[in-house]
């Protein structure tokens, strides 16, 4: 665990030298990320200050004294790092993890390159293994889980988690997630998901993945 969390701080820091200075960055959630947070506070005169994809990770970067901006405010953004919880040779991934998966969609769509921050166990052959986490309107959960169902899913309520908009969220295990393009389209295309958890319409431009020995690059062709 120890040795995990070094990695996790290791490559999160790496991430520091794609942030160009002068702009606002965009912050995902997760563990990880919260040690880029730190990283980047060290580098917070440089630039202006960050889009944040969480109230997790807002409190964060004001604890550190990080300027926050509304997403509205800002006509680009440079840069988005965030980590993930699967991610395929394709550089499609599951995220939501942190149940932050909307607001992650949305920066990252809005960003011009996505830095993913990963440690190795995050990377996979196939999708799936990590149950797909939806985010849904409340009152959409017995209709959205029996669609997950006729997908070949088995969904789970993820207890004692309303997501920053008021929604809930549903894990969804055993999927088959042999196209994942479509898969992200189906799910997406339910009446009452706010978003699904696979991001292949919006991938990451380049993946800094831990290792014990160090930070292996990977560019999105
Ligand atoms: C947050 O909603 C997720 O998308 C995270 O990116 C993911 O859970 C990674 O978290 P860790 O860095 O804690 O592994």
């Amino acid at each position: 665990m120890i040795e995990l969390n070094k990695i996790k701080k290791t490559v999160a820091w790496s991430a520091l030298k794609y942030i160009c200075p002068g702009t606002v960055v965009g912050v995902g959630t997760g563990s990880t990320v919260s040690y880029f947070i730190e990283a980047l506070s060290t580098i917070k005169h440089l630039i202006h200050g960050a889009v944040s994809s969480s109230c997790y990770s807002t409190k964060i970067l004001k604890q550190f004294g990080i300027p926050i901006y509304d997403l509205n405010t800002i006509s680009f953004l440079k840069t988005y790092v965030d980590g993930a919880d699967e991610i395929n040779p394709d550089m499609y991934m599951i995220k939501g993890g942190g149940a932050a998966l909307t607001q992650e969609k949305i920066i990252s769509s809005v960003a011009d390159t996505f830095i993913c921050i990963i440690d190795e166990s995050k990377k996979v052959k196939k999708l799936g293994s990590f149950p797909l986490p939806v985010e849904v309107i409340p009152m959409a959960y017995s209709y959205v889980s029996n669609e997950l169902i006729k997908l070949g899913g088995i969904p789970k309520y993820r207890k004692n988690v309303i997501t920053d908009h008021g929604n809930i969220i549903i894990d969804t295990y055993n999927l088959q997630i042999n196209d994942p393009v479509s898969m992200e389209n189906k799910i997406n295309s339910l009446p009452g998901v706010v978003t699904v958890g696979l991001f292949t319409l919006r991938t990451a431009d380049i993946v800094l993945v831990g290792t014990k020995f160090g930070v292996d690059v990977i560019k999105n062709k």
